[in-house]
């Protein structure tokens, strides 16, 4: 039997109370590793410690929008073998209505959050490690209104793809993992009633939330993003790419199920084009 994929090994993950952040914890914890989680809620933190034992994981109230405050975690690290970054949020709306300062809040904690605590923590790397951004679908599949969200995810998968080849010759691995819609098996309330109440509202008149189902039709669960950290921890060799988790929505916006896109449409309507 494979030993675990993180014994003994200290690990980082922000964004640990989110649906993505907190299967991921849970993973690394039943894989052998010790987990300080980084979120700027300290409720939720507190569960998962109750939850996984004071032993296992820690936790640090930071916002990784704060250039000062990611510094000093990251000088309070000793030593730490993974980082795990999914902490962040999104902006959506029609181009000629989000303001920028929005987008640029977003991008600032989105964005540059990762590149700020990966900057912070990696003194603290010792002998190798690995790093793991999230980034969305927003760059490969078509969603309107999603302007930004499809720009901070390209953003985060060319930055990754740079450092991946800066941090080799250290055996740092940098990889990405790109979530379609997913979510969690026991979602935190707080966050479940918001988005229910942003889907209740939308559903019908947001093309942006319309568009959000996949070719599977089924939601993807946050499991599989722990899977996919596994699954780059083990691989000594796998660094500078993107793992996909999207139910193929980047492959096609046609569900294949007797829909005909309005771009096939035209082509058709017109071979000279
Ligand atoms: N779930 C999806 O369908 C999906 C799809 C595409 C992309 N994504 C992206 O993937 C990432 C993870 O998604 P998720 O569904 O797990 O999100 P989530 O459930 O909303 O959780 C986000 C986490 O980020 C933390 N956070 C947000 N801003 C922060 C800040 N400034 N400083 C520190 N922590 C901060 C939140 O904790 P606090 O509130 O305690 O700060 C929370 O733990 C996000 O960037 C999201 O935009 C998600």
């Amino acid at each position: 039997m494979a030993e675990n994929a993180f014994a003994g090994q200290k690990t980082v993950v922000s964004g640990a109370s989110g649906t993505i952040g907190s299967a991921i914890v849970k993973r690394i914890v039943d894989e052998g590793g010790t987990v300080t989680m980084i979120g700027r809620r300290e409720e939720p933190l507190k569960k998962l410690v109750e939850e996984l034992g004071a032993g296992k994981v820690s936790y640090s109230i930071v916002d990784v929008d704060d250039d000062d405050g990611v510094k000093a975690f990251g000088e309070s690290l000793d030593r730490v073998d993974a980082v795990i970054c999914t902490a962040g949020w999104t902006v959506q709306g029609p181009v000629e209505q989000v303001p920028v300062p929005d987008a640029l809040a977003m991008f600032s904690a989105r964005y540059f959050g990762q590149c700020r605590l990966i900057q912070a923590t990696l003194p603290k790397f010792d002998k190798g490690g690995m790093i793991m951004m999230c980034s969305g679908v927003g760059n490969t599949s078509y969603y309107p209104y999603y302007s930004y969200g499809g720009a901070v995810a390209a953003a985060i998968e060319a930055w990754a793809h740079v450092v991946a080849g800066e941090l080799a010759p250290r055996k740092i691995r940098i990889n990405v993992m790109s979530p379609g819609w997913t979510v969690a098996e026991q979602p935190d309330p707080e966050r479940a009633a918001r988005a229910a109440r942003i889907a209740e509202g939308n559903q019908t008149q947001n093309p942006f939330m319309a568009s959000l189902d996949s070719p599977m039709h089924e939601l993807i669960r946050a499991e599989e993003f722990a899977d996919a950290v596994v699954f780059a921890a083990r691989s000594r060799h796998y660094t500078g790419q993107v793992i996909r988790i999207d139910a193929a929505r980047s492959v096609t916006d046609s569900p294949l199920d007797g829909h005909v896109s309005p771009m096939t449409l035209t082509y058709e309507s017109d071979p000279t084009m």
